[in-house]
């Protein structure tokens, strides 16, 4: 494994950046910034590793829970960890087995604990002693006997950043071993009659980065086993020691694996010995140690500025939204300039900033060659831990694409979320609002004479390429002439927008034919470029809701592409609503397009 903070399969040449066999800055172009790539082979190593030497190992999903990595871990051998249901249902939908799923956190909800019951997750680790009655009653429901293990305090401190550090004696994680009070916890898992009690957990904290801590874990959970052993009459088959492995994000000396796990396991033995205890089986639960340095985050440079006698900034395309890293806990990265040779130029230095409005909006301070400038590409490493994780909407940007690389191939894993995806949530249906035509617009069913103008203005609409499906319109005015002797039918329905005595919009709207749909209708509309911005979408739009409200519609359904967002502010404005995306829906001149679904109830 290599000791510094970049994925195993990369170096710096020529070119710039590559990783898993491709160039950075061709990365960056193709899939846009920010962006995540994630090195797989160097996951998939560090995966093999730490199987190879712990007896067993969990997967913290929470470190970069996305569906490509769960799979890899589980294929590798691990089992995963799972801190909320919507972890759990990461695994189970990347097609882990439930057995191989554990679920943990301080706050389960009866869902949480019902859903780990119903889907038969491997084991639960209770936090404490409401939450085993809440999940025994909860099994015995369901007819299940639920594997439980409890996850105690153990008042070791991990000499780590406080906001990590989980395993001291005011932790708000477990039940504290002082008092007696994990004893009595674990005296219930043992004997409440639906769940089966399996063992101990415990977590010291993170980015840790010797085995010291877990050293001193080792030694007051063996000394509980013992206690409990002879207080009540309880052995644990097995003993969890968390995750908490550190990862290399500057210059950190983390010891690998093997090291850590010989002088844990020796520890163990040795301790279950002294103790007269049978050597329970081993669990760690890595997170960080797998993600961290796989992955590195790319930005490009959109402005560098110098500040008299201040920082030089460098602002990126992202920051505390796709790493809010550095300003939450003031962790620091290695940063380089990925689309060109590192030369030996002098480095000032640079303070790194999102583009967030936020004065703590900062990556970091780093050395960067002299001429860094716009359009450069910067690399950041060891981002594959916590960071897309913990991503927000802040400024409503987009979470960053994740793209895996291997073997000089890459493939998109996430794409980039864009304007619509930030809209699906937003459910509100806003009154219809009155609207009526603008002045010297008259909106009316269209009449056979209105067929060659028709026809013209959707040519036209389908010129500019980017607003409806078709991009050449061959038809022929006669169809429309026949069409149009009876535009409004109870079946369908096209109005025309009639300005300086030609048409210059229209909407078609139809009912779809099956008895199962027939409540449901869906529309196409076009309006000449200069007519647009007038209030005459809103008139036509209008127009045909009222003629669905009078047939009987109960739902009017568009489709509309993710960039149109004049489109999209017009059908939000009459309570359209996102419904969902097809994706490469429209194969267009200038390549794919998503399609979004908008529709509205008509009450
Ligand atoms: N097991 C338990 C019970 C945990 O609470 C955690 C992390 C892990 C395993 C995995 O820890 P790891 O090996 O990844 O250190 N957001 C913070 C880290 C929070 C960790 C929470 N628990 C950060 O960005 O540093």
């Amino acid at each position: 494994m290599s000791p510094g903070p970049w994925p195993q399969n990369s170096s710096f040449g020529d070119r710039g950046l590559q990783v898993g066999g491709l160039d950075a800055d061709a990365l960056a172009a193709e899939y846009g910034t920010p962006l995540l790539v994630v090195d797989e082979e160097d996951f998939r190593t560090r995966c093999k590793w730490f199987t190879f030497v712990f007896p067993r190992v969990l997967f913290a999903v929470k470190a970069f829970p996305i569906r490509p990595l769960i799979r890899i871990a589980f294929q590798e051998g691990l089992g995963l960890l799972a801190s909320t249901g919507g972890e759990v249902e990461a695994c189970l939908r990347a097609g882990a087995r439930p057995e191989v799923v554990a679920l943990h956190g301080n706050n389960k909800s009866g869902d949480e604990l019902e859903l780990a019951v119903r889907a038969g997750l491997g084991v639960v680790i209770a936090d404490n002693a409401d939450e085993l009655e809440r999940l025994d009653r909860i099994a015995r429901e369901a007819e299940r006997t639920q594997p439980v293990m409890v996850r105690v305090i153990p008042g070791v401190e991990g000499h780590t950043h406080a906001y990590v550090d989980t395993g001291g004696r005011h932790s708000k994680f477990g039940t504290p071993i002082a008092e007696g009070l994990a004893l009595q916890a674990i005296k219930l898992a043992a004997t409440l009659p639906s769940l089966e009690f399996r063992g101990i957990q415990a977590h010291v904290g993170s980015q840790l980065l010797s085995p010291e801590p877990y050293l001193q874990e080792i030694g007051t959970l063996l000394d509980l086993l013992a206690e409990m052993r002879d207080a009540v009459g309880v052995e644990a088959r097995v003993l969890d020691l968390g995750g908490g492995f550190g990862a290399v994000y500057t210059d950190e000396v983390v010891p690998d694996p093997a090291e850590m796990a010989t002088a844990v396991l020796g520890a163990i033995n040795q301790g279950a010995q002294d103790r007269g205890l049978q050597v329970p089986e081993v669990v760690v639960e890595p997170g960080r140690a797998l993600t961290a340095n796989a992955a590195i985050t790319l930005y490009r440079v959109g402005s560098v500025k110098r500040t008299p006698g201040g920082p030089t900034f460098a602002a990126v395309d992202g920051g505390m939204s796709d790493n809010i890293r550095p300003a939450l806990y003031g962790a620091r990265y290695t940063a380089a300039v990925a689309n060109r040779p590192e030369g030996d130029e002098p480095r000032p230095e640079y303070r790194v900033v999102g583009k967030h409005c936020e004065s703590g909006d900062v990556l970091g301070d780093f050395q960067l060659p002299e001429d860094v400038q716009p359009g450069d590409v910067l690399a950041f490493a060891a981002t594959g831990a916590y960071t897309y994780a913990m991503s927000s909407n802040y400024n409503r940007v987009g979470r960053p694409a994740v793209v895996g690389v291997k073997d000089g191939a890459s493939a998109l894993w996430l794409r980039r979320e864009d304007v619509s995806d930030l809209d699906r949530l937003d459910v509100f249906q806003a009154p219809e609002p009155d609207t009526p035509a603008p002045a010297g617009v008259e909106v009316r069913p269209a009449r056979p004479r209105d067929a060659g103008e028709f026809i013209d203005v959707i040519r036209q609409v389908a010129a500019e390429r980017r607003f409806i499906a078709t991009e050449e319109v061959t038809w022929r005015p006669r169809m429309y002439r026949r069409r149009f002797r009876r535009s409004r039918t109870d079946k369908a329905a096209t109005f025309v927008a009639v300005a300086d005595g030609r048409v210059v919009g229209s909407i078609g709207i139809r009912r779809e034919d099956w008895r199962t749909n027939r409540h449901i209708a869906t529309f196409g509309m076009s309006i000449l470029k200069e007519w647009r911005g007038r209030g005459i979408g809103s008139a036509l739009l209008a127009e045909a809701l009222g003629w669905a409200r009078g047939v009987g519609v109960e739902k009017v359904s568009l489709t509309v592409y993710p960039h149109n967002s004049r489109a999209v502010a017009l059908y939000r404005k009459f309570g359209f609503v996102d419904e969902g995306r097809l994706s490469r829906q429209s194969k267009k001149s200038y390549g794919y397009d998503d399609e979004v679904i908008m529709s509205r109830w008509l009450r």
